[in-house]
């Protein structure tokens, strides 16, 4: 008999890893956390939701049940400090689930440390990325802790878990029967399986809850300003996961921030992933805006790479690892300067920077201008172009008549 910390969403699958466990004979605490996934749909109650989750692991029989509300902690910490890293997996997956897992994991250990378990477990399968998100997170902190994949150690498929729970007493939600694998946060949704393991298939509309369809999106444009400060943004003086709420909520509205993705996974094989984003979606657009016009040029162009490297650590589940505290402290110091306002129209599925301003802002009107205030030197590019030329003169004679021959 161990005392077990399982990471506990109240779904079918970790309702029956909770029987499970005890059934055992372990002594198993539910942990839940509320990391907003309900904050961006207006009108649930998303507190009361989260709440009888934690009264279900009890009356399943839980040892003990703990709802951790961590949306703040979520956006400061990992989602803030991917914005600041304009961190895009494949270019276009803002790492919504990724970067919630190395959070669960340090929940996990905390817990256990709190309520001596020796043991801590999770719901995720032997073939997804949040296996080796969790357990590396785990490992890091605390490498003396079990860990246990309960759905790793034997497979479950969806009628052998259905029926074990009608056997068990286990409620069973309607969404047992939902046609997706869903993961939510406030940094975006994801949608897997069902229809969309053919990758010829289009989503159907139904796999969206958070957007509108782009061409039934709101009719009129609607215009805000995200303004930065020192990297951190905020609008109408919201900040925060409310802040993304309200995102994910206007984003939504105009069907910003759908992503259809053929995703290579941690465990080397691809799959197709589905998912909507519209807060993330624009806080990235409005901050990249903002560093091209306050970064230098050489400062882009190493923070391209940077920022590619950084997304890839968080989608292989390597937060952990000192690379990445590492380009924290790259993107801590370039942050001061990131101080400005982005003026966005959503409209239609799109996003749009239309205006920005900063007091760091590197653009010069006079130097770029067309017209009569003209202050650059046109007669410096001449001497700037023969002196570039040089290695291409070089090469072209080369070519003309090799030397040696
Ligand atoms: N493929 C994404 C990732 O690895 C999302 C996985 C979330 N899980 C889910 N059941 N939809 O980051």
């Amino acid at each position: 008999m161990s005392r077990i910390v399982l990471a506990y969403s109240g779904g079918l699958d970790t309702s029956v890893l909770l029987k499970k466990l005890i059934l055992e004979g372990n002594e198993v605490v539910a942990m839940t956390i509320d990391l907003g996934e309900s904050d961006g749909i207006a009108g649930t109650g998303a507190r009361a939701a989260l709440e009888a989750v934690r009264a279900k692991a009890l009356d399943l029989g839980a040892y003990d049940a703990v709802l951790i509300d961590a949306r703040e902690r979520f956006i400061g910490e990992y989602a803030f400090a991917a914005l600041r890293a304009n961190a895009l997996y494949q270019d276009v997956y803002p790492l919504s689930a990724a970067l919630s897992r190395p959070l669960i994991a340090d929940l996990l250990v905390k817990t256990a440390h709190e309520l001596g378990a020796t043991v801590v477990a999770h719901g995720c399968t032997g073939k997804g990325n949040d296996q080796v998100r969790i357990e590396l997170g785990v490992r890091a902190l605390d490498p003396s802790l079990v860990c246990r994949a309960p759905l790793r150690e034997s497979p479950l498929s969806r009628p052998d878990a259905i029926a074990f729970a009608r056997e068990r007493g286990i409620p069973i939600a309607h969404t047992a029967e939902r046609p997706y694998s869903i993961d939510a946060n406030l940094w975006g949704r994801s949608i897997e399986a069902g229809v969309l393991e053919d990758p010829w298939n289009a989503p159907p509309e139904d796999a969206y809850a958070w957007t509108a369809s782009p061409a039934a999106a709101a009719p009129v444009a609607q215009e805000i300003v995200i303004a930065f400060g020192a990297g951190e943004p905020s609008v109408d003086a919201s900040s925060g996961a409310a802040m993304v709420a309200q995102l994910n909520i206007w984003g939504g509205a105009h069907g910003i921030g759908r992503i259809d993705l053929i995703e290579d996974r941690v465990v080397g094989l691809k799959s197709r992933e589905v998912y909507e984003c519209p807060a993330a979606t624009i806080l990235i657009g409005a901050h990249r805006a903002l560093e091209r016009l306050v970064l230098t040029r050489d400062e882009l162009r190493f923070k391209a790479l940077a920022d590619r490297r950084y997304a890839e650590l968080i989608y292989d589940g390597l937060w952990m690892q000192p690379l990445r505290t590492a380009l924290d402290a790259f993107n801590d110091s370039v942050a001061p300067r990131m101080t400005g306002e982005v003026r966005l129209r959503l409209f239609c599925g799109n996003a749009t920077v239309v205006g920005l301003r900063s007091p760091h802002g590197l653009y010069r009107e006079r130097l770029a201008t067309y017209g009569i205030h003209d202050a650059f030197d046109h007669q410096a590019a001449d001497g700037f172009i023969a002196l570039q030329a040089l290695p291409l003169e070089a090469y072209a004679a080369s070519q003309r008549a090799p030397v040696g021959v």
